[in-house]
C-alpha cells in the first residue's frame, strides 16, 4: 500500500492522477465526525461555518458519552445523526472499541473532539491516523489538562489562547494545526478569560478543519 498526498489544484482538482494501478483508490471525503461531552459550542460554531458556506464539509455524526450534553441535544434538533455511547463504568479500551465501531460506517475524513472529556486510547488513534483533531483553551504545550484558563491565570502569563492540534494518545498533545493568542487582561477572572478564548476557538476550529481537509490524500491500497 502506498499513500500519496498532494495539494489540490483549485481549478482542476488533482493536478496529477495515478494510473496503471490496479488497487483500490479511495479519495478522502469531507465528512466530519464530532465527539463531545458538554454544551457543544465548538460543534455549533463548526456547524454554523458549514451553513454559512465558509467550511466545505458535512457533519456525518455527533457522538456523545453524556446523554443530555447540550451539544447532542442541539444536534438532534438540527436533524443530524446522533449517537449516545455511555462511558460510565466502561473501561477505556472497551469504550474506544465501541467508538471505533460506531464511527467506521461513516468513514469520516476527520474526527473532531469538541469538548470530549476523555483521553483516546492508542487503538483509537491508530484507527483514524492523523485524522483526530482536538481544541484546547491554551497555547499548547503550556497548560494541558483541565482548567487551562485557570492554570494560565495562576501562572501569571500575559498571553494565553487556544490550540487546534491533531490528537495522539497523550493528554492535549500532538502536532499543532493552528493557534490563536489572547491577551490576559488585568482583572481577568477565569470566566472572562475563558469567554474571550472561546470566541477565538469558535473562529479557529473550522479554519483548522478546512486546512486539514485541504491536505487531500489519495490512498492507493
Ligand atoms: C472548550 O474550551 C474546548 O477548548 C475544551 O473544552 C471546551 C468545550 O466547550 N476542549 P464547548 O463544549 O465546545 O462549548
Amino acid at each position: 500500500m502506498s499513500i500519496l498526498s498532494r495539494e489540490r489544484n483549485a481549478e482542476s482538482g488533482f493536478s496529477e492522477v495515478a494510473f496503471g494501478y490496479t488497487g483500490n483508490i479511495r479519495m478522502r471525503n469531507r465528512k466530519i465526525a464530532i465527539l463531545l461531552s458538554g454544551r457543544g459550542s465548538n460543534f455549533m460554531a463548526i456547524y454554523e461555518a458549514i451553513r454559512r458556506g465558509d467550511l466545505d464539509a458535512e457533519i456525518c455524526c455527533v457522538i456523545s458519552n453524556i446523554a443530555d450534553a447540550g451539544g447532542i441535544l442541539r444536534a438532534r434538533e438540527w436533524g443530524l445523526q446522533t449517537i449516545y455511547i455511555p462511558s460510565r463504568g466502561v473501561e477505556r479500551t472497551a469504550y474506544d472499541r465501541m467508538l471505533i465501531e460506531a464511527l467506521r460506517p461513516f468513514d469520516p475524513a476527520v474526527v473532531c473532539m469538541a469538548g470530549f472529556m476523555r483521553i483516546l486510547s492508542p487503538e483509537f488513534i491508530a484507527a483514524f491516523p492523523s485524522r483526530v483533531m482536538n481544541i484546547h483553551p491554551s497555547l499548547l504545550p503550556a497548560f494541558p489538562g483541565l482548567h487551562a484558563q485557570r492554570q494560565a491565570l495562576q501562572y501569571g502569563v500575559k498571553i494565553s489562547g487556544c490550540t487546534v492540534h491533531l490528537a495522539d494518545e497523550g493528554m492535549d498533545t500532538g502536532p499543532i494545526v493552528m493557534q490563536r493568542a489572547v491577551e490576559v487582561l488585568d482583572g481577568d477572572t477565569e470566566e472572562s478569560l475563558s469567554e474571550r478564548i472561546l470566541e477565538q476557538e469558535h473562529d479557529v476550529y473550522w479554519r483548522a478543519i478546512a486546512s486539514t481537509l485541504s491536505q487531500e490524500t489519495m490512498r492507493i491500497d
